[in-house]
């Protein structure tokens, strides 16, 4: 080995949020196969052993170099038995058994298929699985009684696990801008979640709204989805006030002005102008670019052109009436009050595992609780201000890891 490579090995910090995880990397060869494990984890109700293949295939997501032996592994964090394992057979044989096994069996690819309905869980795939249901047509056939959500979910199925474009999240976001303007002249609109982070695809497309004069952001969701339902935009939403108070991971008391936090979990009819090109370039165009961000991702000029696609029904839902003029695309819309925007924009742009890190440095090491709303000092007992995502991050005794990095 190169002298100093082991060196360079063991200043490799142990949490994620200690690291820069770019989108792009060198070892995905092993980080699909520990994806698959933590995945077929989560789907089994073994949120632990997850969260530890997650942990080890972002360690190797910020390695600045491709993995081909065992002892280049030597001092790193993250890794435990299993992984090694994992990672030992991969780098041997091409694969693991253990990984090809999970992948193929009927288990994991049904309970794929049944959380991939929109407003289905895990807890619910695995009782419908058990009863014999492996495919989302199975699930129709069955006559259980489903939700809102679950109805949604299985008449867009194909359009919800197509992936989102960056193109299509910006003509969403062009839509919400709109919006937006028409019902609280002055709110701004960024663009969080992983096309935040960088990402050319996402499940959804995620949108933090708030407004400069405090206050003014109250009852701003609610408007805003009356205008979007009065223009046809909405396929399905749930709109949620006060979700601060019911979540488990703040301080016991938030102040008061934290019961107006609002989301909106919705699912849009974007029109897919087929052959119709669409310029992305609006000079009144602010979002995604945030007074507060200082990393704005630049918003270039370029055209785009909104797909053609075959329409490949499954399961034979009425997708195939509207299959070349629009598509369903789930979007999140969460409303902040400006003081909190900082800490809403860290907590809602991810990844998820980069959020659990985050959270866990901050209770481990600096005996601090985050949430997407505020941070409390427990030593000192109150909570800090903040009104960028750098300066939390100095709060934390953190450096900064811009959006780009956070692919954990
Ligand atoms: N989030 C949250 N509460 C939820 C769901 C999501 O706080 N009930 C946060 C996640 O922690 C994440 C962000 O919202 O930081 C975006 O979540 P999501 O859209 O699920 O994931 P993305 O990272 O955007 O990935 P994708 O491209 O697949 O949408
Ligand atoms: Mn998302
Ligand atoms: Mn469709
Ligand atoms: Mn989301």
């Amino acid at each position: 080995a190169e002298p100093g490579a082991e060196l360079q090995v063991a200043l490799v910090p142990s949490y994620a949020c200690q690291r820069h995880t770019p989108l792009l990397h060198h070892n995905t060869v092993l980080t699909d196969a520990l994806s698959i494990l933590a995945e077929n984890a989560e789907l089994t109700d073994n949120e632990g052993r997850g969260v530890a293949f997650r942990r080890a295939a972002a360690l190797l997501k910020s390695l600045p170099h491709e993995i081909r032996g065992m002892e280049q592994l030597k001092g790193l964090p993250c890794l435990g038995d299993h992984c090694l394992r994992v990672i030992k057979e991969v780098l041997e044989d091409g694969t693991c058994s253990e990984v090809e096994t999970t992948r193929q069996s009927g288990q994991f690819t049904a309970l794929k298929a049944l959380t991939g309905i929109f407003g289905v869980g895990a807890k619910t795939a695995d009782r419908w699985f058990r009863e014999g249901i492996h495919t989302p047509s199975d699930l129709q056939r069955s006559g259980h009684t489903l939700n809102r959500a679950q109805q949604a979910g299985l008449q867009y199925y194909d359009d919800l696990n197509r992936p989102v474009t960056k193109a299509e999240a910006d003509a969403i976001g062009r839509i919400v801008e709109r919006a937006v303007s028409e019902v609280l002249p002055g709110a701004e609109i960024t663009l969080i979640g992983g096309f935040r982070r960088g990402k050319n695809t996402g499940h959804d497309v995620d949108f933090l709204i708030t407004h400069p004069d405090e206050g003014k952001e109250e009852g701003l969701m609610v408007k805003v989805v009356s205008w979007l339902e009065a223009q046809d935009f909405l396929l399905y939403q749930k709109t949620t006030r006060n979700s601060y108070l019911e979540s488990k991971d703040g301080p016991a008391r938030p102040p008061s002005n934290m019961d107006r936090f609002e989301r909106c979990f919705s699912i849009f009819r974007l029109s897919t102008h087929n052959g119709v090109r669409m310029t992305e370039t609006d000079p009144h165009s602010h979002f995604s670019v945030h007074p507060h961000d200082s990393h704005p991702t630049p918003q270039t000029c370029r055209t785009v052109d909104v797909l053609s696609r075959e329409d490949s029904s499954e399961i034979g839902q009425p997708q195939s009436s509207h299959s070349q003029s629009w598509r369903a695309v789930r979007v999140d819309l969460v409303v902040s009050p400006y003081s909190q925007f900082s800490f809403a924009l860290l907590g809602w742009t991810g990844s998820k595992l980069f959020e659990r890190e985050l959270r866990r440095w901050a209770v481990h090491e600096k005996a601090m609780t985050l949430s997407s709303h505020t941070l409390y000092d427990s030593k000192q007992r109150q909570y800090l201000r903040a009104n960028s995502e750098e300066e939390i991050f100095a709060l934390l005794g953190l450096e900064y890891v811009p959006p780009c990095g956070r692919n954990a």
